[in-house]
């Protein structure tokens, strides 16, 4: 059998594999064999594209290829190995970035470096592989920074509104398409730098200009995005894997964004379009009203005597890492007899999954975690909602007022059951910068403070509840 033929078939199990990790990744008991299949499939590509390569490359290629292989694992292994959960999406946008810009290369090199033997229409071909794999692979390099700047808060999440902003993104796809029509007609460096710096613009306009509530959709449509770049090195390339796994991450991550818009009902198109029709993020409105507070022992009161308790977690439960004593709580209260379930927002925390990952970690069992739609009726005959660091995910004024930011996007009905107790450390808005006049409403408290130290004051005042009464002194 010779080199090519074992790559060949090489490329189709590691193919295989990657659908087998896919597979596995969609749910959560066989995730982490999902995860294995994927990085067994990483290791047969990477050895067939090796083998494949060392057939025309030098020593001293080889040695650099060991050496660039050595440091992007080390890198990733660090950076896997030191990246906080909450921290996560902001690892894959930067990753993505890594994608465009490794397909704004090939391109070019592409360019650059044209096969002898192409002549024709081949050729033609050739060269709108080229332009086409630039302009994915630099849109998808600029989005993914300013998507990673955003996440990690280190630009505004607000978006930016500049003046005919849709039609600067029309313009943009609409010069692509005229200088791709140019470039296959006469290929020239002067066209190849035009479309560059016009996707790199166009890259990083689209994500500014869509404002933090919808950046879950952003960060999958970027992963999609990728796929496509990977896909189109494929072909520059002359690489089966590439475009069969480019294809996958490409499908996969538009289907994910697909669902996550349906979930949040935003409209695909507007959020790929840079927000298209989405109205501009109203002023940030102020306080609404009093609040209440309640302390850690007079909640504990409360759940001791209530029936039903429904925990709703959100970001800050993640930041707090309280998920463990959140187990542990619903544990107790479970054995007093209590009906505890979970209720999960499809966008709660900082990425698809997030709440059940922690919780599956926390051993919390499967069937009292409920997806809002399941538990979204069931508020209004509960006795106690704790809302533990979640805010967008509980704000009614996505039901009740057409103007707000987040108008239309499905949220927990929290506010229906008996009483809300909701845990934050302060007054401050959630991640789309909004204000949550849940937090105003007669039947909620307040109980401020980090999450894992106000549940851990709960499980003491719940022991203290069923301690004996001492003895008052000269009581008989
Ligand atoms: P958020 O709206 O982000 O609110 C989290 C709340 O947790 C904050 O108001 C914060 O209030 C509180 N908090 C932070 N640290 C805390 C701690 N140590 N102890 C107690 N509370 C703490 O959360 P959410 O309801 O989960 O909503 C998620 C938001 O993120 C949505 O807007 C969603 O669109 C966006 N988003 C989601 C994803 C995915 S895919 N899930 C990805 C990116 C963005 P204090 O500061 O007052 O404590």
């Amino acid at each position: 059998m010779t080199t090519d033929t074992a790559a060949q078939a090489a490329y189709v199990v590691a193919a295989l594999l990657f659908i087998l990790s896919l597979a596995g990744l969609s749910q959560h008991k066989t995730s982490r064999s999902g995860v294995v299949w994927g990085i067994a499939g990483m290791v047969v590509a990477l050895a067939a594209t090796v083998g494949l390569a060392s057939r025309s490359i030098t020593t001293t290629g080889l040695v650099l290829i060991a050496l660039a292989t050595a440091l992007g694992a080390g890198i990733g292994l660090w950076r896997a190995r030191v990246v906080e959960m909450t921290g996560m999406p902001e690892l894959i946008a930067i990753m993505h970035s890594l994608v465009g810009l490794a397909a704004a290369f090939v391109g070019w090199n592409g360019y650059l470096d044209v096969d002898a033997d192409l002549s024709g229409s081949l050729l033609a071909i050739h060269h709108a592989e080229v332009f086409i794999g630039v302009f994915i692979g630099a849109v998808t390099f600029t989005g993914s920074v300013v998507a990673y700047l955003k996440l990690s808060a280190r630009i505004n999440s607000r978006p930016l509104t500049l003046p005919g902003k849709h039609v600067l993104n029309i313009g943009a796809l609409v010069a692509f398409v005229g200088l791709t029509a140019a470039f296959v007609a006469r290929p020239g460096m002067g066209l190849l730098i035009a479309v560059t710096v016009i996707a790199l613009a166009l890259g990083a306009h689209l994500v500014a200009s869509i404002g933090g509530g919808d950046m879950p959709v952003v960060v999958s449509m970027l992963n999609s995005y990728s796929g496509w770049a990977a896909a189109a090195s494929g072909f520059l390339l002359a690489n089966n894997l590439l475009i069969v796994t480019g294809a996958l991450v490409g499908s996969s991550g538009a289907y994910l964004s697909y669902i996550m818009c349906k979930a949040m009902n935003r409209s695909f198109i507007s959020v790929i379009a840079g927000g298209f029709g989405t109205p501009a993020a109203a002023a940030e409105e102020g306080e609404q009203g009093e609040h209440r507070e309640i302390n850690a022992e007079e909640t504990a009161e409360l759940l001791g005597n209530a029936t039903s308790v429904i925990i709703t977690p959100g970001y800050g439960m993640a930041v707090a890492q309280a998920q463990y004593p959140v187990a542990e709580l619903a544990r107790k209260l479970r054995e007093r007899g209590v009906e505890v379930r979970f209720g999960i927002h499809p966008v709660a925390g900082r990425l698809p999954g997030h709440m059940n990952v922690l919780l599956a970690e926390a051993n919390v069992p499967y069937d009292i975690v409920l997806e809002m739609d399941e538990i979204n009726d069931d508020f209004a005959a509960t006795s106690v909602v704790l809302v533990i660091g979640a805010n967008d995910t509980v704000n009614p004024a996505a039901t009740d007022n057409p103007s707000s930011p987040i108008a239309g996007m499905p949220v927990l009905h929290v506010w229906e059951s008996a009483n809300v107790i909701v845990f934050k450390r302060s007054m401050a808005a959630g991640y789309a910068g909004v204000q949550n006049p849940l937090f105003f409403r007669e039947n909620t408290q307040m109980l401020f403070g980090d999450a894992k130290q106000r549940v851990e004051d709960i499980l003491r005042g719940l022991d203290a509840l069923d301690a004996p009464v001492p003895e008052m002194a000269g009581s008989r």
